[in-house]
């Protein structure tokens, strides 16, 4: 007897008529037209069926704050940093927490079950690393949470910066981070890529930096975070985030560097609402658009994840959890229009992810985690550009939240009510 069959589900590979299987909060079998006894039968009326969301990149401890203590009048990244910087000393854990698992709320009801989350360790209180791991462990029930040492302030640059992340580490943060183009010179930023790899290696933990989070062609530090992961051994490990300069570098220098990326097993993280925000900003026009080079990335083999970086924050007064936003936008940043390339943008929300992240039993077949939502969408295409409704959201076999199909009532004159033509169920 299985405790759930999802029959009739199309899935993100566009297999259609599909079965899944699931006892004891996994899939046992996923097969077409399976039909088995169970407690709970759902049909999924053909519409998609797709593993949970996946965020690889966030900012928790600043989430939901946004206009405290004032807001970011110039909309650029360092007003942001100081903004930031003003409203740190006012935290308290109890704020932070009470914000931290609002946000978590919003993420379930929007199927985005991972998260991994940068925390700033630049303060020796440690406030925000110690809510943030209090948050992963009230969350861990219904959502998983992976909490990046992130040294905003620059881990050489900022007094005790060092000595705070590795304290953080120790406090059971799981991902070393870094931030190596707010050090105070390349060299120095270099020196810091290569001192947070070397912590990695010893402790056995993943790397993940903002690298090269700006419009200057010259910021390389993804050579240099490419050339540590290659010489420690770290392939698959590493990700570097943002990589926003890459947009702006010489052409000549990109048809280098992206096969050196590849080589190393570095993977990306683009973050386009962010990046479409804030990059550019020095720019009279043309404006840059200061997404990383994605479509030519995954092209080369590196595997690109996107993520959602900031809701309601110092950085941006946008968003919602909503990680088909983030899909939609990266597609129009990156020009990804093509069927192929809107589904690499669905990846880039999902399965990407989760590969950066290194998430256990993850996707649809037999053996993976029961972690999936079906979505008001035929397909993955039809899901980004509605940014359909989450119907359900099931976390190992269990359903977590649900969310009506809306319709919109029409009151034209002369005009018999017609069906709604953008709802996937009325086509
Ligand atoms: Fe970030």
């Amino acid at each position: 007897m299985l405790d759930l069959l999802v029959r009739n589900a199309t899935l993100p590979d566009g297999r259609t008529g599909m079965s899944i299987a699931v006892r004891d909060g996994r899939i046992v079998e996923t097969s077409a037209g399976l039909d088995a006894p169970a407690a709970e039968t759902l049909d999924a009326g053909g519409l998609l069926v797709a593993p949970h969301f996946v965020d690889p990149h966030f900012h928790m401890d600043a989430t939901l704050s946004y206009g405290l203590p004032r807001v970011n009048q110039s909309g650029t990244l360092l007003e942001g940093i100081a903004l930031w910087g003003e409203l740190k000393p006012l935290l308290t854990a109890d704020a932070l927490v009470e914000r931290a698992l609002a946000y978590c709320d919003w993420a379930v009801a929007k199927g985005l079950l991972a998260i991994r989350t940068h925390v700033d360790t630049s303060d020796p209180s440690l406030l925000a690393v110690d809510a943030l791991l209090e948050v992963k462990r009230r969350v861990a029930p219904y959502l998983t949470l992976q909490l990046v040492a992130f040294p905003q302030d620059g881990v050489l640059r900022s007094p005790g910066g060092v000595d705070n992340l590795k304290r953080a580490l120790e406090r059971g943060v799981d991902v070393v981070g870094g931030i190596p183009h707010f050090e105070r010179t390349m060299a120095e930023g270099a020196a810091s890529v290569k001192l947070l790899c070397e912590l990695a290696a010893e402790r056995g933990q993943l790397v993940d930096m903002h690298c090269d989070e700006s419009d200057d062609p010259h910021s390389r530090h993804i050579e240099t975070l490419a050339f540590e992961s290659q010489r420690l051994g770290l392939q698959g490990r590493v990700t570097g985030s943002h990589c926003t300069s890459m947009h702006s570098m010489d052409n000549y220098y990109v048809s280098k560097l992206l096969p050196l990326v590849a080589e190393s097993g570095v993977g990306v993280i683009a973050n386009p609402l962010i990046n479409i925000t804030l990059q550019g900003r020095h720019d009279s026009y043309p404006k840059r658009r200061g997404m990383t080079r994605v479509p030519e990335l995954m092209a080369a083999g590196v595997n690109v994840a996107f993520g959602h970086d900031c809701v309601m924050d110092p950085w941006y007064g946008m968003g919602s959890g909503d990680m088909l936003e983030v899909a939609h936008m990266g597609l129009h940043v990156a020009q990804m229009t093509s069927q192929a390339g809107i589904r690499q943008c669905f990846d880039a929300v999902t399965a990407n992810a989760a590969r950066t992240m290194h998430l256990e039993g993850y996707g649809l077949e037999a053996g993976c985690e029961a972690s999936f939502v079906l979505l008001l969408a035929r397909d993955t295409v039809e899901a980004i550009r509605l940014r359909a409704t989450r119907l359900k959201v099931y976390r190992r076999g269990k359903l977590l939240a649900e969310t009506p199909a809306s319709t919109a009532a029409l009151h034209l004159e002369g005009r018999a009510p017609a069906t709604d033509w953008m709802n996937a169920r009325n086509r």
